[in-house]
């Protein structure tokens, strides 16, 4: 038997061989198209290719493209399980022709495949055509030389293909495979034709045209080729079977399933097994991308799949975790084709397991609530939506889930009872909605949430995404549009630009459209979770409905995840050196900086912070992946995340993990653990270097610290670099002798300054004046002095020797310049029972045309304004000193 695998590769390889570049699956979550929820065919990623906006260095191509049908236009959740062939992710194959070849070359290579690497019957196949497609019909019944009753004319949109409302399209053309009278059903535009005997495999479309807008269908600029082959009908058709979990690989998950539950596959469990095993596929590839189980738009979806899937298991007896047990098989089965799953294994098995311990823990009461309250219910009894709506808030049941359970018995749920329980809890939930304060524009604010909703969030996955206008705010009031040179909000129903939040300021970039162009200089977010884009518009004009090409500034975002991620690795080394006392108290993490204020009431030594700076940047040379998480808040915390004291956090949050201790009691553990919602650089090495730039107090208790990463701690490096050889240059030294050349000319200036004070007194003193002399006054010795040249805070120092050499006696010296004069006076230590300094002083000050004076009763010192009345000053003291 030919496997799943296999077949992909002989499809794959065929069409190589005929000369089609291979092309990896495009990611679940569209890049390109913000209408579409998931991925749902081959050509999504090639939509802008065929309209000719786009040129790709290949005119062919193959792709085995990972599609999702659950949630959005095509949901296929509801019926997993209970029919042959619906699946919530399958794999569609494609070969697409861009302007090269078209129809008839398109059913040479799909004839070929089928009938000959394929090995397919002749008779057991019969095609459809659009019927104004008489080129196709005559085609299949040259090329395939099928009679006229196996080529059907379709008059409906069933053979005519278009991805949505706008977007190339044309008519096309579709095998199918007739499985046999084992099977009851009838051809296509047959009434029986929903049946399972006939079964469609590959649909050809012969894009022709671009759907514009309703009624407005334009040409293609060159015809083209799109095809979709769903892999898991392929592979039930030759595998012999016309059931998809009948394939080698669905048989395979289903088996693990079997086991991990301790059912056997051929009992009752069957359905929920098979449920299991795609819920399994669809929920592990959306995980490997980067989608989180959440509460909006394409998280709520994949949380969606995984309770049901969770629920089933239950069914099968079940109350423990046990979903994430099957990664492994999955991985087994499709990791070769698809690495990402291998590559993310780890994070897929933990996100799983965290969403299922959370549910766990309500499902039993849940359900036992659901048997109570439909107790009395049975076929064609509606259950009340006010009870589905408890299910939904107290218990975690989503919508789909409620329904699921109560559909084997023919029940229903009242869905305007659930909305209306909803817009209730809304209209609650809104009171509680935190604004600026400023009533006039939270109003606007608050009355767009309501009708819009959270916006959701792509900017963890991607920098680059389509989006849809949703509304336009200006001068704080919705309008329509907003034109050329006009400032305002643009509010899109998705968006990857970073709303300022958690210290981490808002993204800024571009947006662009038909004929627009727009320039993002803040985002923020607003009452319920909406992102505000506040813009500049710079061409063209924008209004609600438009689909925007959003692009965030990449350099700067770059720069801000380096600096957000070392703000982490940042805090976490503080808490190492300093303590466990050391708690964030404030945060900005920008472009070209970071900042981190947190409580610690002293300051922090040099060898502390370069301890702190060199443990951080142990962990960026680890090069250890960041790991991003979501867990239910407590968990979160019982694990040792570090969570803002006082901060309000959802009842789910993100966990960011980066790097492994290496020392201490901790050493082998995660290094940074912490609750943030901020966006992170995907490994620790990418941070490239952390360099402190500062540390201080901002008020009692609380201390921050600045710091650069990346190119900006490289640049300032550089600087201080340059500066360190600017002063060895200058001291003519190589810069490791320029901090000895330093210390040593500072003491060689101490020791200079000290000889020239000498110097200078010496010949102070030998410049001679009134007094020089010592004379006997009153039986004290007295020594007056009157100097020049000497800087005024030498003159104590003066006087202190002239009382050294007369032993006891007072020494009165006045420092004489061009416009003022000092006096000092000292008065020996035995002598200030009889003398007070100040008193003396003061009689010196007043002559030299000054006021006041001061020190101590053994040295005071005064100064005035009369130079010319220096021997004056003199005589004045020298007058009290001889009154007594
Ligand atoms: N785009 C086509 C489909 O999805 C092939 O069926």
């Amino acid at each position: 038997m030919t496997s799943v695998n296999d077949i992909r590769s002989n499809f794959l390889d065929y069409f190589k061989a005929a000369e089609h570049e291979h092309v990896s699956s495009a990611p679940l979550v569209p890049r390109n198209d913000p209408t579409l929820m998931f991925t749902n065919a081959g050509m999504v990623q090639f939509k802008n290719v065929f309209t000719g906006l786009e040129s790709r260095p290949y005119s062919r191509a193959v792709t085995s493209q990972k599609c999702v049908r659950a949630g959005g236009k095509h949901n296929d959740l509801d019926n997993v399980g209970f029919t042959a062939r619906h699946l919530t992710f399958f794999e569609m194959l494609g070969n697409f022709s861009f302007g090269d070849y078209f129809k008839e070359r398109a059913i040479e290579l799909a004839w070929g495949l089928v009938t000959g690497d394929f090995g397919l019957a002749k008779d057991k196949l019969l095609v459809t055509v659009y019927s104004e497609d008489e080129e196709a019909a005559a085609l299949w019944k040259r090329i395939a030389g099928l009679s006229d009753d196996k080529i059907i004319r379709i008059p409906t949109s069933d053979n005519f293909w278009s991805m949505g409302d706008t977007g190339p399209c044309g008519p096309c053309s579709e095998i199918f495979y007739d499985h046999g009278d084992a099977y009851w059903g009838g051809p296509p535009g047959t009434p029986e034709e929903d049946g399972d005997r006939f079964i469609e495999i590959w649909n050809l479309v012969f894009m022709q045209f671009d759907q514009i807008a309703e009624g407005n269908r334009v040409n293609l600029p060159r015809p083209s080729i799109d095809t979709g082959m769903g892999l898991e009908r392929i592979s039930s058709v030759l595998q012999g079977t016309n059931n998809v979990f009948e394939t080698d690989m669905f048989r395979a998950l289903v088996e693990a399933a079997a086991e991990a539950t301790h059912t056997a596959t051929g009992g009752d469990g069957l359905t929920s097994l098979r449920v299991i095993a795609d819920h399994l596929r669809s929920m592990s590839f959306l995980i490997a991308e980067g989608v989180l189980p959440s509460n909006e738009g394409r998280g709520y979806v994949l949380r969606r799949i995984m309770r049901r899937a969770m629920r089933h298991a239950t069914l099968l007896g079940t109350a423990e975790p046990v979903i994430h047990k099957l990664v492994p098989a999955l991985v087994m089965e499709m990791g070769q084709a698809y690495p990402e799953l291998r590559q993310t294994e780890d994070t897929v098995t933990e996100t799983i397991k965290i969403e299922e311990e959370r549910f766990l823990k309500t499902l039993s009461r849940g359900l036992s609530i659901l048997e109570d309250e439909s107790a009395g219910l049975g076929e064609g009894d509606v259950l009340a939506g006010e009870t589905a709506f408890k299910l939904y808030d107290t218990y975690g049941f989503p919508l789909d889930l409620t329904e699921d359970a109560l559909r084997t018995r023919g029940v229903t749920v009242d869905h305007a009872g659930f909305d209306a329980a909803m817009a209730a809890q809304k209209a609650e939930a809104r009171k509680s909605w935190s604004g600026s304060g400023e009533a006039a524009t939270d109003t606007v604010w608050y009355g767009i949430a309501d009708k819009t909703g959270a916006t959701e969030f792509l900017g963890y996955e991607t920098e680059e995404a389509q989006g849809q206008v949703l509304t336009l705010v200006r001068e704080g009031a919705e309008v329509e549009s907003l034109a050329a040179g006009q400032e305002g909000f643009v509010i899109l129903n998705q968006t990857p630009f970073y709303g300022e939040s958690g210290g981490q300021v808002g993204d800024t970039g571009e947006m662009s459209g038909d004929g627009v162009r727009i320039e993002v200089l803040d985002t923020t977010k607003q009452a319920g979770g909406v992102f505000a884009h506040r813009v500049k518009v710079t061409e063209g004009s924008v209004a609600a409905g438009d689909a925007l090409t959003l692009k965030v500034d990449h350099t700067r975002r770059t720069a801000i995840r380096s600096n957000h991620s070392a703000t982490h690795l940042l805090h976490e080394a503080l808490r190492e050196v300093l303590g466990s006392h050391v708690a964030q108290k404030g945060s900005l993490v920008a472009p070209d900086r970071l900042r981190f204020d947190f409580s610690h009431n002293k300051p922090v030594s040099e060898e502390e912070l370069a301890r702190i700076v060199s443990m951080a940047n142990e962990i960026v040379a680890q090069n250890a992946p960041v790991e991003t998480r979501l867990m239910a808040v407590d968990d979160a915390i019982e694990a040792g995340a570090m969570a803002l004291f006082g901060e309000k956090y959802g009842d789910e949050v993100r966990v960011v993990s980066m790097g492994r201790a290496v020392r201490g009691n901790a050493a082998g553990r995660t290094y940074s653990m912490e609750l943030c919602g901020g966006t992170h650089v995907g490994r620790t090495g990418d941070i490239g270097l952390i360099t402190l730039v500062s540390e201080g107090a901002v008020s009692a208790g609380v201390r921050r610290i600045e710091a650069l990463t990346a190119d900006g701690a490289r640049a300032y490096l550089a600087g201080q670099d340059a500066e360190l050889r600017a002063i060895a240059g200058a001291l003519k030294v190589a810069p490791r002798d320029a901090l000895s050349r330093v210390e040593a000319l500072v003491e060689e200036r101490r020791q200079l300054e000290r000889q020239l004070a000498d110097a200078r007194q010496k010949l102070a003193l030998g410049g001679g004046g009134e007094g020089d002399a010592v004379a006997e006054i009153n039986g004290v010795k007295f020594m007056g002095r009157v100097v020049s040249d000497l800087p005024a805070k030498e003159l104590r120092g003066l006087v202190d020797q002239g009382k050294k050499k007369i032993g006891s006696g007072i020494v009165v010296n006045v420092l004489k310049d061009a416009d003022k004069a000092t006096i000092a006076v000292g008065v020996t230590e035995d002598l200030t029972e009889r003398f007070d300094a100040v008193a003396l002083v003061r009689a010196g000050v007043e002559a030299l045309g000054g006021k006041g004076g001061g020190g101590r009763p053994d040295m005071a010192q005064g100064g005035g304004s009369e130079p010319g009345k220096a021997d004056d000053a003199i005589a004045a003291v020298r007058a009290l000193v001889e009154a007594g």
